[in-house]
C-alpha cells in the first residue's frame, strides 16, 4: 500500500464512512513506520466526538504500529495561521508520498469544496450545505460552518493517490469526477490529471462509469 522509497513514508489520511473498513482491515495486519497527516478537520471544538481528531482515536489508534496523526488544531485563535503551520509541517516532512481519499457527494476532496482550484493550498474554508448535511448525521444542529483543509495543491502533488468510494449514492459523483470534464465545479475531477491514481470502488459506486459497463 505504501508508495515511494522513503524509509518513513508520509501518508495523508481521510476520515468518513468510506475508509472505515480499510482502517479496520489494517488493524488486523498492522503498519510499518510512517508519518500520518490528517487531510482536514472541522472548524469546531478541538474535543468533540464528531470531529476528525476523535475519528482517528477510534479508527487509527487501534492499528498496530500506528503512531500519532498530525492534526489541524481548530481551536487556535488564528486558524488561517494554523493552516499555514500545518502546510509547513507537511512540506518539512517532504510532502505526501500517498494520500488516501474519499469523495464528497459534491465532489469535494478533503474540504476542497466546489470552486476550489488546483493551485490552492491548505486553508480555512466555508463548508457547503451538502457537506454540512452529511456532517449533521453526527453533529446534529451543530455542524461546523468552516473547515481546515489541505488544498488541492498538497493533495494532487502526492506521489500516489488512493481514492475510495462505496455505495450507490456515490455512483454519480464518481462517474462525474473520473469521466467528466475537469474543472473546479467538481474538485475531484482533477484526479484525472494525477499520473499515479488508484481507484477502489465497489460495484454500486462504479455503476455509472463507462469504463465499468
Ligand atoms: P464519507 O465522506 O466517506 O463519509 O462518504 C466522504 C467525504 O466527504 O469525503
Amino acid at each position: 500500500m505504501l508508495a515511494g522509497e522513503r524509509e518513513n513514508p508520509v501518508v495523508g489520511l481521510a476520515t468518513g464512512d468510506t475508509p472505515g473498513p480499510m482502517y479496520a482491515a489494517l488493524s488486523r495486519v498492522g503498519l510499518p513506520a510512517l508519518r500520518a497527516f490528517a487531510i482536514d478537520e472541522y472548524g469546531g471544538p478541538r474535543v468533540h466526538p464528531c470531529n476528525n481528531r476523535a475519528y482517528f482515536e477510534r479508527h487509527w489508534r487501534l492499528i498496530p504500529g500506528a503512531g500519532d496523526v498530525e492534526q489541524f488544531d481548530p481551536e487556535v485563535a488564528d486558524r488561517r495561521a494554523e493552516c499555514e503551520r500545518f502546510a509547513g509541517a507537511l512540506a518539512a516532512a517532504g510532502g505526501l508520498d500517498l494520500v488516501v481519499l474519499g469523495i464528497g457527494m459534491n465532489g469535494h476532496l478533503g474540504f476542497n469544496e466546489p470552486g476550489s482550484k488546483p493551485h490552492e493550498g491548505a486553508r480555512l474554508v466555508s463548508l457547503h450545505e451538502t457537506t454540512r448535511q452529511a456532517a449533521a448525521r453526527c453533529w446534529g444542529d451543530h455542524a461546523p460552518r468552516t473547515g481546515l483543509t489541505l488544498g488541492l495543491s498538497e493533495i494532487l502533488s502526492a506521489r500516489a493517490v488512493l481514492l475510495l468510494a462505496t455505495g450507490e449514492r456515490k455512483a454519480a459523483v464518481v462517474a462525474r469526477a473520473l469521466e467528466g470534464e475537469v474543472g473546479p465545479e467538481v474538485p475531484a475531477s482533477h484526479l484525472q490529471e494525477q499520473p499515479r491514481l488508484t481507484v477502489v470502488v465497489d460495484e454500486a459506486a462504479a455503476a455509472l462509469l463507462r469504463a465499468a459497463r
